[in-house]
């Protein structure tokens, strides 16, 4: 008998076909969004679940799964489960990551043009009519090129941004947790600076670090009050990073210029206070949203499925585990 599998939510017909090889498969092909009791009924006998980056899977959860093996998120970010309740499940945890990290990264360089140069402010601009005449201030934003960019977090996709900042003439900063090796920096041409500095200095300041309690709010009021009042901020990463209220607060009385976001705070809701000032450029989640990295993502977190739970001949080994002490006792 094949083992039972839930995909949480809809996804490429094809991936779901090349899941019910291995599995049987419950699927989401009308994407009901699950709440955590449907989450939970659902996966009732299931040996491994495909995630999406909103379905928690918290220790509540794990205990009242004891038939539970894999758990596959398709996003590289994982804040969603609970890593250490699922390692001492013996539960294999992957994410998608490198699959999605150029994409994003390209989706990174959009937000920042459009949030520097008031790309969306300006088509508003001239779909309200508003357009009369040329003025020589009319819609005028900050430079890219030649400017410097603040990378907190240079994991891979900091690291893309970095080299695409490359063609911009700009300089490029960054902060870390670990700081990067020499060889690395000198072919980013990129300088590792305090948290501090890079706030300070940077005419665009990009996150990309993941979300955790330690990176919970790492952009606040204070840190906002550090940015140069002609500085853009960037979120790319997780909704949580940056207090979204003291960013709202920050853009209305133009203590920086403007913000471009794609994540958010209890996402979908968004914090009133950005919904009404015209400095941010605001956007869905969908910085991998790419035809191609979507698919990429969706392969990747069913490959990774089928070698968590050995189904087949083929199995392999799962590609991108984030507990592999897991792998040694495993469920
Ligand atoms: C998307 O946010 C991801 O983590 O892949």
């Amino acid at each position: 008998m094949k083992p039972s599998v839930l995909v949480t939510r809809a996804i490429f017909p094809d991936v779901i076909e090349h899941l019910a090889r291995h599995f049987d498969v419950d699927d989401n092909q009308q994407d009901a969004v699950l709440d955590a009791d449907a989450l939970k009924a659902r996966l009732a006998g299931k040996a491994g679940v495909l995630t999406n980056a909103a379905d928690r899977v918290d220790a509540g959860l794990i205990a009242a799964l004891p038939g539970l093996r894999a758990v596959c998120n398709m996003a590289v970010g994982y804040n969603n489960l609970d890593i250490p309740a699922l390692t001492a499940a013996g539960i294999v945890a992957t994410n998608t990551p490198d699959v999605l990290t150029e994409t994003t990264a390209d989706f990174g360089w959009a937000l920042l043009m459009a949030t520097a140069r008031r790309v969306t402010e300006s088509e508003h601009y001239l779909r309200d009519g508003r357009w009369q005449r040329w003025s020589y201030d009319m819609l005028v934003g900050m430079d890219v090129y030649g400017s410097t960019l603040g990378i907190l977090g240079m994991g891979r996709i900091g690291q893309a941004l970095a080299r695409r900042a490359a063609g911009f003439g700009m300089t490029v900063l960054y902060h870390n947790r670990s700081r990067l090796p020499e060889s690395t920096e000198q072919a980013l041409n990129a300088r590792y600076v305090s948290k501090d500095e890079l706030l300070q200095q940077s005419d665009h300041v990009v996150l990309v670090l993941p979300y955790g309690p330690q990176s919970h709010h790492v952009i606040g009021a204070a840190e906002l009050n550090q940015m140069k009042p002609t500085a853009t901020l960037i979120n790319l990463a997780r909704g949580g990073i940056v207090d979204d209220a003291a960013l709202a607060q920050a853009l209305k009385t133009r203590r920086i210029f403007a913000a471009g976001l794609d994540v958010f705070e209890g996402e979908p809701d968004v914090h009133p206070g950005l919904l009404t000032v015209p400095n941010v450029v605001l956007t869905p989640h969908i910085a991998s949203a790419s035809e191609k990295t979507r698919r990429a993502m969706a392969m990747l977190a069913a490959d990774n499925l089928i070698a968590a739970l050995d189904a087949g001949p083929d199995a392999g080994h799962p590609q991108s585990v984030i507990n592999p002490a897991v792998m040694g006792h495993r469920r």
